[in-house]
């Protein structure tokens, strides 16, 4: 026998490479207060159907809470031999309370444990990185009603297309994050199901009552299969799949953020206190935040085929290879609260610069469409108006004059249907105002978009 908690069957003691290779106790113990929380419901279930006495639970239960003190206090020794959060703490508690501690892994199996633990502490995580998206998605909207006369260039292929609002673009973001909010709040409901009951694989000979032990976790109903409920991980792959999702938006949004900064740009002003510096170009204001979110996004992604390949032909039940769920896991939440934290701290802090949105979209014929458009209500058919403007587009290239800036006898060069009404769609407030229906650009749609924005979430 050695001195593992599972030793009676072993002749030698664990070789100290492979000790320190299986352990999880390195990561693991961020675990702790889940793995409490449900080793204190465990007690409590198996007290009601009488497998424990009252007393037994209650000793074991004040040990449990005792050794949440030492561990938060950082008293606590960690040790790579007991090999992970569980068998330390049960470890811990035996020392503590004496022979009863024993009493603790009745009816349950590490698998069922760590499963429950997991599902814990993520469903916890959920419920941060909730607050952290509805916190964004408020300082987006706000930002958007402020901004909802602010014109701005909208692009394709990045060249400039027609003219939109800030708060326009601003609420396409917001309608960005309202989705991925929305595929977490459905990613939660997978996650709150209890496994703790499933035992090693197949259930167990105790007369346990797992909707008790569900109940006391908050979980919403125990798992239906003790084989399915030990083994599989697709609630750590979807929460993974949520975060990739929103990360792809936020590198997106990240990388709109970078040009808007720049001088070439200049639609943007990022407070300083977001900003770093250049150790050698001493003018240097470098956006460094939406830089590093847009950077993240990679080790998210990376994390999400990384749990995708690890539980990739695993066979039923539980394997070891499922300890490798932990740290892309843990990683990815830290990496998505740090993101979402910036984020929302940085949004209703930027600083349009609204002349420069302005006059960007006085320059590139931004009212090309516009004209066309007229054309069409004089009767022109769409291609030929199209012909028209491009036509006039060239001449203006050639002149170096904004459609607006012609006069009405050069641009009755390409049509006389024009007439002195032309000068009203040619501008950019008649632009944006024109595009006045649900989804559309003008401010009053996105004033009224904005408030359905704000009762979505205050419906929450
Ligand atoms: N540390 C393990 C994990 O994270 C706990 C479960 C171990 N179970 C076992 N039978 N070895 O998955």
């Amino acid at each position: 026998p050695t001195d593992k908690p599972w030793g009676g069957r072993f002749n030698e003691p664990t070789d100290a490479f492979v000790e320190a290779f299986t352990a999880s106790i390195g990561f693991d113990k961020r675990l702790y207060h889940h793995d409490i929380r449900g080793s204190i419901a465990h007690a409590t279930m198996l007290q009601r159907v009488g497998v424990l006495t009252k007393e037994e639970a209650d000793t074991i239960i004040d040990g449990l809470r005792a050794i949440e003190a030492e561990i938060e206090a950082g008293q606590f020794e960690w040790s790579v031999s007991l090999e992970d959060i569980h068998m330390n703490i049960e470890a811990r508690l035996t020392a503590r309370i004496g022979n009863v501690g024993k009493k603790l892994h009745t009816g349950r199996s590490r698998n069922d444990q760590v499963a429950t633990d997991i599902r814990l502490y993520l469903r916890d995580e959920i419920d941060i990185v909730a607050e952290e998206l509805a916190r964004l998605r408020s300082g987006l909207i706000e930002l958007a009603a402020r901004e909802a006369d602010t014109i701005m260039p909208g692009f394709t292929h990045l060249q400039t297309a027609q003219p939109v609002t800030f708060g326009h673009h601003l609420l396409a973001w917001q309608e960005m994050i309202t989705r991925d909010h929305e595929r977490l709040l459905d990613c939660r409901k997978r996650v709150n199901i209890l496994p703790l009951g499933a035992a090693a694989l197949a259930g167990t000979t105790y007369p346990i009552d797992r909707h008790v032990t569900a109940e006391l976790l908050g979980f919403e109903r125990p798992s239906e299969n003790s084989l399915d409920a030990v083994s599989d991980r697709d609630f750590a792959i979807e929460f993974a799949s949520f975060a990739s999702i929103l990360l792809m938006h936020m590198s997106r949004m990240s990388e709109e953020l970078v040009l808007w900064t720049s001088a070439q740009f200049n639609f943007i002003n990022l407070p300083d206190r977001f900003c770093t510096g250049s150790s050698i170009m001493p003018q240097k204001k470098n956006p460094d935040v939406p830089e590093l979110v847009r950077g993240k996004t990679g080790r998210v992604y990376g994390h999400l085929m990384g749990l995708l390949t690890l539980m990739k032909s695993q066979p039923l039940a539980y394997n070891k290879d499922n300890q490798e769920d932990k740290e892309p896991l843990f990683d990815t939440l830290d990496t998505v609260k740090g993101c979402l934290k910036a984020f929302a701290d940085m949004v209703p802090a930027l600083e349009p610069r609204r002349d420069s949105m302005y006059e960007a979209a006085r320059r590139g014929y931004s009212t090309a469409t516009d004209l066309a458009d007229y054309l069409v209500r004089k009767g022109t058919p769409f291609r030929d108006a199209h012909e028209v403007v491009g036509k006039s587009v060239a001449y203006g290239i050639e002149q170096g004059k904004d459609l607006s800036e012609m006069s009405l006898d050069e641009l009755r060069q390409f049509s006389d249907v024009i007439g002195d009404d032309v000068f009203d769609v040619l501008t950019l407030e008649g632009s944006v105002n024109a595009r006045n229906h649900i989804g559309g650009t003008a401010p009053d749609q996105v004033r009224a978009a904005a408030q359905r924005a704000r009762d979505a979430l205050s419906r929450l």
